[in-house]
C-alpha cells in the first residue's frame, strides 16, 4: 500500500504512473481481493483528478450537452465545466441544475459562462444544433448546423486560436469537416463522436443476445453515424476468441442482419419514444474525454480527416479506429476487413465526401 501512495505525498502527479501503481496492485492481488483494488483504482482516478486542473467547455445546453456535463461531473472527470448556450437563461438553469446534484459529495464547479471561456479550456465539446425535422433532408440539417457551429467556432476563434474540440452536434461528420475547415487546426484537434455510439450499441446488442459480459466483447462499427455505416464482423471477438469460433463452439450462429438493423434503427427507434437520445451520447464522450484528458492512447472510432496514406479515403472526414490522447488524435489505425466490409467502406466514404463537396468542406 505504502508504495501506492507514496507519489501523493512527493506531489508528482503524473497520472499514468498513479494508475500503474494501482493496476500493479490489482495484479497483485487474488481473485478475492480484486474488487477493493479494483476501487482503489477508480479512488485514484477521483484523487488524480482532483489535483489536475482540466477544464471542460460544453457548447449547448440541450439533452445532449447537460447528459455530458453531468456525467463528466458525475464520475468526477474534469475539474471544471462550463456550459455555453446562445440560450442564456437555458445554460445558467442547466448549469445550476447539475451544481445543486454536487451538494452531496466532493464539488465540481459547473456553471454557465460565455465565449471567453474558451480562451484557457482543455477541450470544447460541440453539442449545439438542432436535431433533424421530420422530412428534412440530411442535407438540410447538414446546412443548418453548419451554418451554426460556424458561428461557433468563429466566436470560439476569437479567444482561443489553438482550440481542441469533439464535436457531437449531427450530422457529426460532417459538421466535424466544418468545424475543422473553419478553424484552421490541425487535423488531429478536431474530431467527432463519429461511430463510437453505434459500436456502443452494436456490442450490447451482441452481449444481450449471447447473454454475455459486454465488456468482453469487442468490435467496432466504422464509416459514417448514419445509415452507411459498417459492423467489421470479421473482426469482432468474444473474450480472445474470434466471434465466427465461438458461434461454432457453442453452436450459436447469430443473426448479423438483425444486429445490424438494430444498430441503424437504435438512434430513430429512441427518439420516437421519448424524442431524443442522450444518455448513450454522454457515456460515449465521456470515455472519449477520459482518454483525452488521461492521455491514455485509448482505440476508439472517432470521426477525423483521413491522410494520405489512406488513398482514395483520404480528405473524407469519417469514423476509423484511432489513437486518442491529450494532444488528440495520435493515429489513426486501419482495421483488417473482408473484401465485402472494404467495399461498404468505400461506399461510407464516398456518401461523405459527395456531402462534403456539397458543402464545400
Ligand atoms: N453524435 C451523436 O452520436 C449524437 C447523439 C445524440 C444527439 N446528437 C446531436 O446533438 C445535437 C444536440 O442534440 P440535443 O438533443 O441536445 O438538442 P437540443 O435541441 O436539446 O439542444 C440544442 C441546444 O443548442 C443550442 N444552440 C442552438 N444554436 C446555438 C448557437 N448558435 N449557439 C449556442 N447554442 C446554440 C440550443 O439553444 C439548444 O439548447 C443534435 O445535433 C443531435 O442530433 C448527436
Amino acid at each position: 500500500m505504502k508504495h501506492c501512495w507514496s507519489w501523493i505525498d512527493k506531489r508528482s502527479f503524473s497520472f499514468n504512473h498513479a494508475t500503474d501503481c494501482a493496476a500493479n496492485f490489482v495484479n497483485n492481488k487474488t481473485q478475492k481481493n480484486r474488487k477493493n483494488a479494483d476501487s482503489l483504482i477508480n479512488r485514484v482516478n477521483l484523487i488524480m483528478n482532483s489535483f489536475s486542473t482540466n477544464k471542460i467547455v460544453v457548447i449547448g445546453a440541450g439533452n445532449v450537452g447537460q447528459a455530458i456535463a453531468y456525467t463528466l461531473m458525475i464520475r468526477h472527470q474534469v475539474s471544471d465545466i462550463v456550459i455555453i448556450d446562445r440560450q442564456i437563461e437555458r445554460s445558467k438553469s442547466s448549469a445550476k441544475d447539475i451544481a445543486h446534484a454536487t451538494g452531496f459529495f466532493t464539488q465540481i464547479p459547473v456553471r454557465a459562462g460565455g465565449y471567453d471561456e474558451c480562451r484557457d479550456a482543455d477541450l470544447i465539446i460541440m453539442t449545439a444544433g438542432i436535431n433533424r425535422k421530420p422530412g428534412q433532408s440530411r442535407l438540410d440539417l447538414a446546412r443548418t448546423n453548419v451554418d451554426i457551429v460556424t458561428g461557433i467556432s468563429e466566436n470560439i476563434m476569437k479567444y482561443n486560436p489553438d482550440p481542441l474540440i469533439l464535436v457531437v452536434t449531427n450530422p457529426v461528420d460532417i459538421v466535424t469537416a466544418a468545424v475543422l475547415k473553419i478553424t484552421g487546426a490541425d487535423k488531429n484537434k478536431i474530431f467527432g463522436s463519429g461511430t463510437i455510439l453505434d459500436t456502443a450499441r452494436f456490442r450490447f446488442i451482441v452481449s444481450d443476445i449471447l447473454k454475455l459480459g459486454v465488456t468482453d466483447v469487442s468490435g467496432f462499427v466504422i464509416g459514417e453515424h448514419g445509415d452507411s455505416h459498417v459492423p467489421i464482423w470479421s473482426n469482432v471477438h468474444i473474450g480472445d476468441l474470434a466471434l465466427s469460433e465461438y458461434e461454432k463452439q457453442f453452436a450459436t450462429p447469430i443473426d448479423k442482419n438483425q444486429i445490424e438493423e438494430y444498430i441503424k434503427k437504435a438512434g430513430a427507434d429512441i427518439i420516437a419514444g421519448k424524442g431524443a437520445t442522450f444518455y448513450g451520447i454522454a457515456m460515449a464522450v465521456a470515455r472519449i474525454v477520459e482518454n483525452f484528458i488521461n492521455d491514455k492512447h485509448g482505440i476508439m472510432p472517432l470521426s477525423h480527416k483521413l491522410g494520405e496514406e489512406f488513398g482514395d479515403w483520404a480528405g473524407a472526414v469519417i469514423s476509423m479506429p484511432c489513437v486518442i490522447g491529450r494532444s488528440g488524435i495520435e493515429k489513426t489505425i486501419m482495421p483488417s476487413m473482408s473484401d465485402e466490409e472494404r467495399k461498404k467502406m468505400d461506399r461510407s466514404v464516398n456518401i461523405i465526401k459527395k456531402m462534403q463537396k456539397e458543402l464545400g468542406l
